[in-house]
């Protein structure tokens, strides 16, 4: 014991150098900078709020057709909002409440649930069924449940008896609120996928409110600890010329079963299955006989750093009939850190790529060593997995049912497409984005698709993707910090987005166009929604060219906004009123500050003296905030001008005019122009260090840090030289200890939430997958020390007892290293 304690000792040090690792700066390549950033009460960009009293965790939001109503479910409630009245204060809304029964909440708390907080209704699924009625499901106190909304009057359905209807949810909504889902309604069917137990394990894909109900067969393992995040209906039967079917996605992740080296490696999913399909005839009897799935892959390009764990999916079909044009955009956090703190990635797949894995060859599992192969042999026909289409309708097949037994039964260990679904990655932010919609505004020229990208802290980004590269138009505080963005809804008719949270439902415009005061600023956003009318800044959707004296210019590319505005238009714009001068009043040798606030991240300033470029000297000095610190003393009167630099255009933000005035006589009866007077004891007369407030002492901490990183590796070394002996002795006790078959290694650090939940990002996995895997025959065990990432960039070295040799990963690639 003694000498484990001792030999640790230096170890200790280790942490100490990983938490220098993450002050190297990023890589910025696709780390942008939102251009404006607007916190929380910012009136620039006003947004109504709604919230109903003792209502909280909003968790389900729809639309109605006509973009009236807001349907919202949220915990023991369901709400209907009408979209211009309730989210004034005071505004009203209906209100329907469904609480999970009391029997229910008392059996599940008998079963060692948390009541407040677990035996509560959390409404998970709220559609539109038909013309007449919706569909709500909830988790009803860990025994999940489904009722039906008569839309007419908004209240439940009821049978003619008069009680509620009330079905059963199991398969279509999750006991656990905390656990993924998600469903869609498609010809009035419910399509489903969820965890379908208590525990949250056997997870289910299934179709319901049908005559026909269908769901995957959870003996054949198709699908390993999933969380479900998104589904999408494409409508592939429009204009086929091989009579295909319409399908279903689903998009999930799970554990990686293919992947041999890495248990525990998750990998992001795509699923689809025939919408037309009606089980088999004798194999797969009610059972999916189209379900195929195939791996997504976001990849940083630089590095091939991995963003394996999916967040969400936006499926953007422009048109039914153009559905071969469809995107899906997905936002991915990433398992592993790599060590600079990686944030979140956007990624967007396209339907051909989609098609073509599927159509690709299928994976197949040597039963015996668990590994997977390409199967390069002859597929039985017709193809497995496929809808039925014109030419098995030759064959005398007119739906699944009629399927032959081989093609079933091969199709039940095929399920794993051997290609991979790539994507083009268009953003790396250090934000943590969580949920994303996209929005294809049409503007003057051409359609730009709009990502609003909702982030783990409160946070909405809005960016405009040009096919290869983003621009982060801006971001908006929607939440208090600490709430994440849980929803996102578009009204792309009326130009909202409503985001919900676990407190509250907001609405914010699309754009304010307003904000942009000058041509310069109005080009420079690359804001697709506005544009430049020739005197203001204003919504693309008021674009009438027939009526419109002269062409408007937008310029989202950002290719050349000084040529589009003209040198007059882009320059001569003062911001507040036309006053060529502020006047400002100074007490003799007083230290002050002359403001210079500017509305983009990306400009510079560039503070100019009677026109020419301010020298810093002892009296005058530009801050790090971009103020400009003068000091009131004779020699420094004259015209001081704040200009913003930017993609090539200078505006003129503040001009000054500054006056030293005796304190007997200035000052007085001049509201508003007196500018702040700042702590004099900042400033001591030639002090010059303390000015210093541009200097960067990045190399000097750099320095320290190699000191402070040479001299532990020293004593680390002294400390083993001193202690071989006692850690030969400590290393042999625990390379017996992980071998040894009974014990319980210490896998992971203790997590209490499972994956299907909102874990935060890089939480490397959760308890859901560990539960899975450890009862799963061939799971090898890993201890604590081999899962730590060791190194800064997307390697990870992996040091096992069982396995002398340490693996390097690099990306994808496992190579072994002698390292
Ligand atoms: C738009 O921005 C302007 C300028 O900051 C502000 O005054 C106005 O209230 C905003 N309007 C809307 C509808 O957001
Ligand atoms: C419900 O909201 C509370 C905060 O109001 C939050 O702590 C909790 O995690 C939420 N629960 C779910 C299931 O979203
Ligand atoms: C919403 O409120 C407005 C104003 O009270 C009303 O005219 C409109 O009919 C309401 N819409 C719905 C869908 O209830
Ligand atoms: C819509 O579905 C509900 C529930 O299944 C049913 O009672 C109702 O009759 C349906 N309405 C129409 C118009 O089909
Ligand atoms: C709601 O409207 C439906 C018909 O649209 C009717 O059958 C039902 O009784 C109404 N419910 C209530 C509570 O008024
Ligand atoms: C398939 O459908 C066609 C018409 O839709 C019908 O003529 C044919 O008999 C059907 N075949 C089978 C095997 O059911
Ligand atoms: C729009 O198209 C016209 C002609 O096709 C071109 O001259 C103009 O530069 C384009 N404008 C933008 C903003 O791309
Ligand atoms: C631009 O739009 C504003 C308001 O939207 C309008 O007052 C102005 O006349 C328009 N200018 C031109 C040149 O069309
Ligand atoms: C913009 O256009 C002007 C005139 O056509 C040209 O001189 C300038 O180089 C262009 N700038 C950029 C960044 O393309
Ligand atoms: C700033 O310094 C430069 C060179 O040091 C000098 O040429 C220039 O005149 C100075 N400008 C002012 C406003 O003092
Ligand atoms: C002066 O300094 C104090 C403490 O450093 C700070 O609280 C105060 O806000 C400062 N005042 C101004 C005007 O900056």
């Amino acid at each position: 014991m003694g000498r484990g304690s001792r030999a640790a000792a230096p170890l200790g040090a280790l942490p100490l150098l990983l938490l220098l690792l993450p002050l190297l700066p990023p890589s910025p390549s696709r780390a942008l900078t939102p251009r404006i950033s607007l916190p929380l009460g910012s009136e620039k960009r006003p947004f109504l709020k709604f919230e109903a009293e003792n209502i909280f965790n909003y968790t389900a939001l729809l639309l109605s057709k006509d973009g009236r109503t807001v349907y919202v479910g949220a915990r023991e409630a369901l709400l209907a909002l009408n979209s211009s009245v309730s989210f004034l204060p005071g505004g009203e809304y209906q209100e329907l409440l469904w609480p999970a029964d009391a029997e229910r909440k008392q059996q599940c708390s008998f079963k060692g649930k948390d009541p407040e907080r677990d035996c509560q209704n959390y409404i998970k699924i709220l559609l539109p069924l038909n013309s007449s009625h919706l569909i709500a499901c909830g988790t009803e106190a860990f025994s999940p449940a489904c009722t039906y909304i008569d839309v007419e009057n908004f209240t439940l359905a009821q049978d003619k008896q008069g009680n509620i209807l009330l079905e059963d949810g199991k398969g279509r909504c999750p006991f656990d609120p905390n656990f993924k889902s998600t469903a869609l309604v498609v010809d009035g069917e419910l399509y489903t996928a969820t965890a379908s137990s208590f525990l949250g394990n056997d997870p289910t894909i299934s179709r319901s409110q049908s005559l026909r109900p269908i769901k995957s067969e959870s003996s054949l393992n198709w699908l390993r600890d999933p969380a479900f995040m998104a589904s999408a209906h494409i409508p592939e039967s429009l204009g086929s010329s091989e009579g295909d079917d319409d399908k279903i996605y689903f998009f999930f992740s799970e554990t990686g079963q293919e992947l041999e080296f890495f248990e525990n490696t998750v990998v992001s999913r795509i699923a689809r299955i025939c919408k037309g399909d009606e089980g088999g005839g004798r194999v797969l009897q009610q059972r999916w006989t189209s379900f195929l799935k195939a791996q997504l892959v976001c990849l940083r390009p630089d590095d091939g750093f991995p963003f394996n764990v999916l967040q969400d999916v936006f499926t953007l079909t422009p048109r039914p009939e153009d559905w071969p044009d469809t995107l899906f955009y997905g936002v991915f956090t990433p398992q592993w850190n790599g060590g600079t703190m990686e944030g979140s990635a956007v990624c967007v797949f396209t339907m051909k790529d989609v098609q073509s894995t599927f159509s690709g060859f299928f994976k197949e599992v040597n039963r015996e060593t668990q590994q997977w192969y390409t199967v390069t042999h002859p597929v039985p026909s017709p193809r497995p997995g496929a809808c039925i289409t014109n030419s098995a309708r030759e064959r005398k097949i007119n739906s699944s049912l009629q399927l032959p037994d081989r093609v079933l039964n091969f199709l039940k260990d095929h399920f794993l497409m051997d290609g991979q679904v790539r994507s083009r990655m268009l953003l790396q932010p250090q934000a943590h984005y969580q949920r994303v919609t996209v929005h294809r505004v049409p503007t003057l020229n051409r359609t730009y698709d709009v990502l609003f990208l909702g982030t783990g802290d409160g946070w909405v980004h809005k960016a405009v993707s040009m096919g290869t590269t983003m621009h982060i138009i801006e971001e908006l505080q929607v939440f208090p910090a600490g709430q994440p963005v849980r929803h996102l809804l578009l009204d792309a008719d009326r130009g909202l987005l409503y985001a919900a949270s676990h407190s509250s439902v907001v609405k914010v415009p699309v754009a304010n166009c307003s904000l942009y005061q000058s041509c310069g600023d109005c080009l420079l956003a690359r804001d697709p929604y506005c544009a430049w009318n020739g005197s203001r800044c204003a919504s693309i959707t008021l674009y009438q060219p027939e009526v419109a004296s002269r062409p408007w210019i937008q310029d989202i590319e950002g290719g050349n906004a000084t040529n589009l505005c003209g040198p007059s238009k882009a320059r001569a714009s003062v911001p507040k009123g036309e006053k060529p001068c502020e006047q400002v009043h100074f007490q003799p040798h007083t230290v002050n500050t002359l403001a210079c606030p500017l509305l983009s991240n990306l400009a510079t300033r560039l503070w100019l003296h009677n026109g020419a470029p301010i020298n810093t000297s002892a009296s005058c000095r530009v801050l790090a905030t971009g103020d400009l610190l003068l000091v009131g003393s004779q020699q420094e009167l004259g015209l001081f001008q704040c200009w913003s630099l930017e993609g090539g255009i200078k505006q003129l933000e503040a001009s000054y005019c500054p006056k030293v005035v005796d304190e007997v006589t200035g000052g007085a009866g001049r509201s508003g122009s007196v500018p702040v007077i700042i702590n004099t004891s900042r400033v001591s007369a030639g002090n010059k260090a303390s000015w210093g407030t541009d200097k960067s002492y990045w190399t000097e901490f750099l320095v320290m840090c190699a000191l402070f990183v040479f001299a532990m590796v020293l004593l680390i070394l002294f400390f083993l030289y001193r202690h071989r002996g006692g850690m030969k002795v400590f290393l042999k006790q625990g390379e017996c200890a992980s071998v040894h078959p009974k014990t319980r290694p210490v896998v992971l650090p203790p997590e209490t939430r499972p994956l299907n939940g909102m874990s935060p990002p890089n939480t490397p996995l959760d308890q859901g997958y560990q539960a899975l895997l450890d009862s799963s025959p061939g799971t090898r065990i890993f201890t604590e020390s081999e899962k730590r990432p060791l190194s800064v960039q997307d390697s990870f070295v992996e040091v096992s007892p069982v396995c002398p040799r340490p693996r390097v990963r690099l990306g994808s690639v496992i190579r072994d290293s002698v390292v």
